[in-house]
């Protein structure tokens, strides 16, 4: 059944090959370094990976099968030690999945894998850190920062995908991290590191590891700006898994969000903060936006927004001022500058609140960015709650899409975004009309309302 395995003995100290053992090794002289590895010659046909598990990669087993006999196995699944990433991935790192991370340059992605990878050295897996951008030093230093322990962690500093790959096969790592894809070459293509045919050439030299040996890698993609160097985009369609890793500059929250998973939903996002000692977790993340909303102030709504499958409660500022040139200033933070001017419009139209005169600054707290319609209720709320100077309650909650002539439009998981605003001591929600049909929620008031108009009466305003 099996081939013909061979014996082949390698010097641990600089991974000297001989066919025989020796007391020392001839290459780096250490004593006593040799140990017997078994390598199986290679397989025809092994280069593909769509035969499935690693024994159905035999000639003569892949024939189509009848979907009803294949048995199913439940995916093994290790957890990553950290929980916001465990969720991303679907509940855990799959056997032999490969992993891509993107994100700008200085996000941290290595950060999140270094502390992954102290986790699961901590739990006595065997990791293999491949860093091509930093030295052991630096590596040490920022694994020094995130705390004491993972010394058993196996750093190593290549770009060489032939060296990699041998230091994969002798070491056996339980796991593999990557950092970068774009450093790492290929001897064997004439382009530089970094293009299209290396950056693919080595993500399937990485596949091909981690189908065959059943090992997770995953591989740090940086998303670059300039065209010279391969993004993440272009090796998506060859991993199990794409994460990207977001989040603005100034702030110190991010996201890691799934975008394509073959293990999992692409709807869970996960939250962390970078702190002085690393990345910690954010479990709720609507109680740390919310986090230093300042009381009885008025020009402040909030809203919720809804990341993935996860509704995120988030502080809409608003300031409202007398102008001193002729042509009043607007500016949003945080949110489209068109669509608050479209937002300004329909209040001065529609609820007839003159704002010529007046400067318009619209924040959104904490750094994050608004993607979806449903905060418009709550931008046109903090704008009049500001031009009136007067506020809307702290217990309250404001969500909906507003139309042109004033209306105010049905948003998708609304149920979820009235539990989040329960979960966290809400009293009251003013939400669309047209939501009316799915929510049941008790124990929390709902003003259900029909037009801006409304919603303003709603709110005292
Ligand atoms: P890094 O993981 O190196 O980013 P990437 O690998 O995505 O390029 O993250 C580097 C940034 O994170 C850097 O600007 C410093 C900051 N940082 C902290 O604020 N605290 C920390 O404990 C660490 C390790 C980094
Ligand atoms: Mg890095």
């Amino acid at each position: 059944m099996a081939k013909a395995v061979k014996s082949v003995f390698f010097c641990q100290e600089c991974g000297y090959e001989s066919g025989k053992w020796m007391g020392q090794c001839p290459s780096c002289h250490a004593w006593n370094s040799f140990v017997e590895e078994k390598i199986r010659p290679a397989v025809p046909g092994s280069r593909g990976v769509g035969g499935g598990a690693p024994g159905a990669r035999r000639s003569g087993a892949n024939v189509p099968r009848k979907l009803s006999e294949i048995e199913f196995r439940e995916d093994e699944r290790v957890s990553a030690g950290i929980g916001e990433l465990d969720r991303v991935l679907g509940g855990g790192i799959v056997k032999g999945s490969l992993v891509l991370i993107g994100g700008d340059p200085g996000i941290g992605k290595s950060t999140l894998l270094l502390q992954m990878c102290r986790h699961l050295t901590a739990d006595g897996q065997k990791i293999l850190y491949i860093s091509g951008e930093e030295s052991l030093q630096q590596i040490k230093m920022r694994a020094n920062r995130l705390g004491e322990g993972a010394g058993e962690m196996l750093l190593l500093c290549e770009t060489d995908l032939d060296v990699i790959q041998g230091e994969i096969e002798k070491v056996k790592p339980s796991l593999v991290v990557i950092d970068s894809i774009q450093t790492m070459y290929s001897a064997e293509l004439n382009s530089a590191p970094g293009s299209v045919t290396q950056v693919r050439e080595a993500t399937g030299v990485l596949l091909r590891i981690a189908k065959s040996e059943g090992i997770p890698v995953f591989i740090v993609g940086h998303v670059t700006k300039d065209g010279s160097v391969a993004g993440p985009r272009v090796l998506e369609h060859m991993v199990d898994t794409v994460l990207y890793f977001e989040g603005e500059n100034h702030a110190a929250y991010r996201v890691l969000r799934a975008v394509k998973n073959r293990f999992g939903s692409t709807n869970e996002i996960g939250v962390f903060e970078m702190a002085g000692d690393g990345l910690r977790e954010v479990g709720n993340p609507s109680e740390y936006m919310l986090s230093g909303k300042p009381e009885g102030a008025s020009g402040a709504a909030v809203t919720c927004q809804v990341e993935g499958s996860r509704p995120i409660l988030l502080e809409i500022q608003a300031l409202v001022a007398r102008t001193s040139f002729n042509i009043p200033r607007r500016t949003a933070t945080g949110m489209d500058y068109n669509r608050v001017n479209l937002l300004i419009a329909v209040l001065e139209k529609r609820v007839g609140c003159d704002l010529s005169s007046h400067d318009v600054y619209v924040n959104i707290a904490g750094g994050i960015r608004i993607g979806e319609p449903s905060a418009d209720l709550a931008v046109i709320m903090a704008v009049l709650s500001s031009y009136l100077d007067k506020e809307i309650g702290d217990r309250v909650m404001v969500f909906g899409e507003v139309g042109l002539s004033g209306e105010v439009r049905a948003v998708t998981h609304a149920a979820a975004r009235v539990q989040e605003a329960k979960k966290l001591g809400f009293e009251k929600v003013v939400l669309p009309a047209a939501n009316r049909k799915n929510i049941k929620e008790e124990g929390i008031e709902l003003v259900f309302v029909k037009t801006v108009t409304d919603a303003a009466r709603a709110l005292r305003l």
